[in-house]
């Protein structure tokens, strides 16, 4: 029998909606990035991403049902992700979602955003199972999460003081780059020099926990010194510096724990050096590396939808009572 899942996302600056059979096949997929509307501020302003989701919303869900080619008469159930991202923007998910589940009477499922990255990696390898170490880089966040079942995490690491993403953003606004910052750094590095400026890497033999606002810091007063230096240099060593602490940790960890493959996601999961260097240190080291592809990394709704199945299965609906958990944690 098939279970046919509604997904949406709405935590941030993507409306997004999809349609997941069986929480692994994905049947639509559809995003609308409010980056245009945010751009201009240089970073997200939640009143405006609000406001754009309430706007998209209806359009977006509509689009996603009918290239799934389906009706909400079909639908079994609806997700939405109620935590963690900017209350407001999440409202908007969860209430369409929950308005849905009324009118339709089916089943309403809140759903972690943090879980959901970890699901990318099933839908893009409908043979993957856990047990999973996972990498969650995101805007906000960076997780190192070990996914010993469906559904069922332990943190064993993450930022004390900025995300990757974050530091990603920061630093391409400091040099001039523009938002988001992540793929502006991406796309410019590879014509610069990585090995130019030797960057720290922060915490990297110091526990499982990550640190990014002293490399930030460093790149600052680098660049103040040395007014001179290729932008595209710093780019590239920048880069350098926070994939070698991402893919020496999850590595290393992965050989302490014995578990055996690793997946990452979230947004930075994105970034072409980094997937490269995991892919690359992973066959070197025996350990299977899984990295979704470039859709599924980013925010999207069929991760959504997948991760609501397992959900489903495991704890049943989500009162209809339930709201938005702005700092909603994994594994809590
Ligand atoms: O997961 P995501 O789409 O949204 C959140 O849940 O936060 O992640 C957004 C973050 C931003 O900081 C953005 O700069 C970063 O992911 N990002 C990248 C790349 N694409 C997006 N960072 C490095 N390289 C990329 N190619
Ligand atoms: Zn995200």
């Amino acid at each position: 029998m098939t279970v046919r899942i509604l997904g949406i996302e709405t935590s941030c600056d993507e409306t997004a909606a999809a349609v997941v059979d069986n929480g692994r096949l994905v049947r639509s997929s559809v995003v609308s990035s409010q980056v245009d509307l945010h751009a201009r501020y240089g970073g997200v302003v939640p009143e405006i991403a609000s406001r754009a989701h309430v706007e998209l919303v209806n359009d977006v869900i509509g689009e996603a049902l009918f290239e799934a080619g389906t009706t909400l008469a079909e639908i079994d159930a609806v997700a939405a992700v109620h935590g963690p991202g900017l209350a407001g923007a999440l409202l908007v998910g969860v209430s369409a979602a929950k308005a849905i589940a009324l009118a339709t009477r089916v089943p309403y499922i809140g759903v972690n955003h943090h879980e959901a990255h970890i699901y990318a990696a099933l839908l893009d390898d409908s043979s993957l199972e856990p047990p999973l170490l996972t990498l969650i880089v995101s805007g906000g966040h960076t997780l190192l999460v070990a996914m010993d079942d469906h559904t069922r995490y332990r943190v064993l690491g993450q930022t004390v003081d900025d995300a990757a993403g974050e530091a990603f953003d920061k630093v391409a606004r400091f040099l001039g780059l523009g938002y988001p910052g992540g793929p502006a750094i991406d796309r410019l590095a590879p014509s610069g020099n990585a090995d130019a400026i030797a960057f720290p890497r922060p915490m990297l033999d110091d526990g499982d926990d990550f640190s990014f606002a002293g490399l930030k810091t460093a790149v600052v007063q680098y660049v103040r010194k040395h007014p001179e230096i290729p932008v595209a240099d710093v780019a590239a060593s920048f880069q350098a510096a926070v994939v070698d602490v991402l893919v020496t940790k999850l590595v290393r960890v992965a050989e302490d724990t014995g578990i055996e493959t690793v997946v990452i996601g979230g947004g930075v999961a994105a970034n072409s050096a980094l997937r490269a260097r995991l892919l690359d240190e992973g066959a070197r080291r025996g350990v299977r590396v899984v990295v979704p592809s470039l859709a599924l990394c980013t925010d999207n709704a069929a991760m959504v939808a997948a991760v609501a199945h397992w959900r489903m299965a495991a704890d049943g609906p989500t009162s209809l009572a339930g709201g938005a958990y702005p700092s909603l944690r994994i594994g809590a």
